[in-house]
């Protein structure tokens, strides 16, 4: 594991941006596995600025994304179809029929989740997994539970991740109770991985998920057994390691 800890937020911001626009120019057909959230909306600004600079190129790079809330359609502003337009997709010059994002309203989840899990190994895996984390520990919406699930699939979301999720909507009833996530398989079998994290509150959550032991109830500790594990935690999120 690369762990580096920086100063604050903008540091994060611009350290995280670089590690990925590294990897673009090593690859410009690129297979990037993207995160929704707080966190990396600093990073996105920071890509965008890359390529309006002309420093990145995305027309041959192609995306996946974690998750997406279960039953909000793509143009909902809390979806993450909508979020990831706004912060990133519709910025580039990515080509939009190579970003992935499962969809949130479908009936029928089940094809949902195996196409997405067929369509992400026909691009030959991912090479760089953008993760957050949840002060619960998880990682895309695979929350805390008994065991890991490898695939695609639909999670009841945690009290936690409701609560923490409110903020962006009217009320805690207006978050969806559900998600699609991808899942551990597709997340560990990417080339790299990069998790960032921010704040005092995910203090706690990144020292359970890297020191503490390998298990389903926190999600995000699998990763120490990923080979090729970028850390970049700003001050307060890496308080404890
Ligand atoms: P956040 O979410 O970036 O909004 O804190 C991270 C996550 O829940 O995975």
């Amino acid at each position: 594991m690369k762990l580096y800890i920086v100063e604050n937020y903008d540091e994060l911001s611009k350290k995280a941006a670089e590690v990925i626009a590294e990897e673009i120019k090593i690859k410009n057909d690129i297979v990037l596995g993207l995160a929704t959230g707080s966190t990396p909306e600093g990073m996105y600004a920071e890509l965008v600025k890359m390529h309006d600079n002309g420093e990145i190129d995305f027309s041959n790079a192609s995306t996946f994304n974690l998750d997406e809330y279960y039953g909000l359609d793509d143009e909902h502003e809390q979806s993450y179809h909508y979020f990831m337009n706004k912060h990133l997709l519709k910025k580039i010059n990515i080509d939009s029929k190579k970003t992935n994002i499962p969809s949130g309203c479908t009936d029928d989840v089940e094809k949902v989740c195996k196409e997405y899990d067929e369509k992400i190994e026909a691009s030959g895996g991912i090479d760089l997994q953008l993760l957050g984390i949840g002060m619960n520990g998880h990682i895309g919406f695979n929350e805390p539970g008994n065991y890991f699930v490898g695939e695609t699939h639909i999670v009841n979301l945690t009290e936690d991740t409701l609560d923490a999720n409110a903020r962006f909507f009217e009320t805690l009833d207006d978050v969806p109770k559900k998600a699609i996530t991808m899942g551990m398989k597709s997340i560990l079998n990417s080339k790299k991985i990069l998790l960032i994290a921010s704040g005092s509150g995910k203090a706690d959550a990144m020292y359970m998920a890297l020191r503490g032991p390998i298990t389903p109830k926190v999600p995000a500790s699998i990763l120490q057994l990923h080979q090729n594990l970028i850390v970049i935690v700003d001050n307060e999120a890496g308080a404890k390691l």
